[in-house]
């Protein structure tokens, strides 16, 4: 029950602010529709998960629960890839939440092209967790999905940044170095003192990028009970904040169409993923699977994207950021990278400690505990916290992560809009 409660938690703040600023009533008669309908998924989750999870386990799409080796529910199989019912049901009420938005051709094909994308990286998603494909195809994978949402792409392909970042690339309205570098390739808006750049044909790549970066950074935070969901969960309130905010504050009574864009992917998203949680929390009854990281990052890219806020997206990313900065060694191969890097559990006690590789004496010692033990520990943020804070129980963890993720987004708010207003 408490922990039901604590779930509630990352979407008070949206609620709470729609009503304290008198919004409610636009809310209600704007996205009403989606509201209900997310509402309904979230109850249309909860019911086809474990019918879907009989399924899969016939089929043997399951997992062993690695952080549960001791137990006496070390052998038991948890049915794996349940993300594809958070996936479907998605897709079915963002279809139908369409309704509010698409008036004309233009926005039909911004509405069905960015559903397109996902329902690809859905599709790609699944296959990687029935072939269990390795990580250079991992990479691949968000690429080719991203590529009906940028070859139909037809809105700005300028970034716009706010002043305090603009005067690195201007000042006294002349070109600083760095602004001279940046207009080699792109045109920084000397007009608009810096606080445009025209990117053009880059600006799809920063897309694609975008895409292959947040699929895959929730993708490697993960291995204990919840996370996977939780982030997902924490990061879709977080944006809905965000609009909710801007909206809420713009003096006008009115959602702008980038806004009802983003609200109407996020609500459907937030019902489905909280229903996926609720199985997913420890102790796991089923796992999400790469499906549900491939849909969830695709989800929030396509959102930032047309959304126009892929900058104040990426500072979402914060935990994501850190945890693949710090990667880094081992995904491109510079250290080891054992298949598992997740945490390991202590025997006889229900604590998890941070997972280590063998390795020689004299390597690698920057990252060693002691510079000349003969075993590293795996470079996620997961091992880093439980070598600060000590071992801890899996439930913990993931709440302490969580918490993590949702300080990172109150930060980011600061930032973006107190600190570069
Ligand atoms: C990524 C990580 C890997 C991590 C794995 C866990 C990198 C490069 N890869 O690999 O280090 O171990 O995710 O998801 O960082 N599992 C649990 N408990 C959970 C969730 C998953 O034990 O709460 C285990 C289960 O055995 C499950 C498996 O992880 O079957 C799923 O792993 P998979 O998603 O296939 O791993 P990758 O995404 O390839
Ligand atoms: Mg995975």
């Amino acid at each position: 029950m408490k922990d039901k409660l604590l779930a509630f938690l990352p979407i008070l703040p949206s609620v709470i602010y729609v009503i304290w600023t008198d919004y409610w009533r636009l809310f209600v008669q704007r996205v009403g529709f989606s509201i209900a309908i997310s509402v309904l998924a979230y109850f249309a989750t909860l019911r086809l998960i474990p019918i879907f999870a009989d399924y899969t386990l016939k089929k043997g799409l399951s997992g062993k629960d690695l952080g549960k080796k001791g137990t006496a529910v070390e052998n038991n199989d948890v049915p794996e890839a349940l993300g594809l019912v958070c996936g479907i049901v998605f897709l079915i009420s963002t279809i139908l939440s369409q309704l509010m938005f698409a008036t004309n051709d233009k926005q039909l094909v911004i509405f069905n092209s960015a559903l397109f994308s996902i329902c690809f990286m859905i599709f790609l998603g699944y296959i990687d967790d029935t072939l269990d494909l390795k990580w250079r195809y991992k990479l691949i994978l968000p690429t080719i999905s991203s590529l009906p949402l940028l070859l139909s792409y037809s809105g700005s392909t300028a970034m716009y940044l706010p002043q305090p970042l603009a005067s690195f690339l201007m000042s006294d309205h002349k070109l600083t170095v760095l602004g001279q570098l940046i207009n080699i390739f792109a045109v920084v808006d000397a007009e608009a003192n810096g606080k445009i750049v025209e990117l053009g044909g880059w600006f799809l790549l920063f897309m694609g990028l975008q895409a292959v970066f947040c699929t895959n950074a929730i993708n490697i935070l993960a291995g204990i009970n919840g996370l996977e969901a939780g982030q997902g969960f924490v990061i879709a309130c977080s944006l809905l904040f965000f609009k909710v905010y801007e909206i809420c504050s713009s003096g006008t009574n009115n959602i702008k169409e980038n806004e009802l864009f983003a609200i109407l992917y996020l609500l459907p998203y937030i019902g489905t993923s909280l229903g996926l949680l609720s199985y997913n929390w420890y102790p796991a009854k089923v796992f999400v699977g790469d499906t549900f990281c491939y849909f969830s990052g695709m989800t929030f890219a396509v959102i930032g994207i047309h959304s126009h806020f892929s900058k104040t997206l990426l500072m979402l990313f914060i935990p994501q950021i850190l945890n693949f900065l710090y990667s880094v060694p081992q995904l491109f191969k510079l250290m080891p990278c054992p298949r598992h890097r997740l945490p390991k559990k202590l025997p006889n006690v229900d604590l998890l400690t941070y997972s280590t590789f063998p390795c020689e004496s004299s390597r690698y010692r920057w990252f060693k505990i002691r510079s000349n033990d003969t075993e590293c520990p795996n470079c996620t943020i997961l091992n880093l916290f439980l070598r600060w804070f000590g071992p801890m129980h899996e439930r913990s963890l993931t709440v302490c992560i969580l918490l993590f993720q949702f300080i990172c987004s109150a930060l980011a708010f600061y930032i973006r809009y107190v600190l570069l207003e």
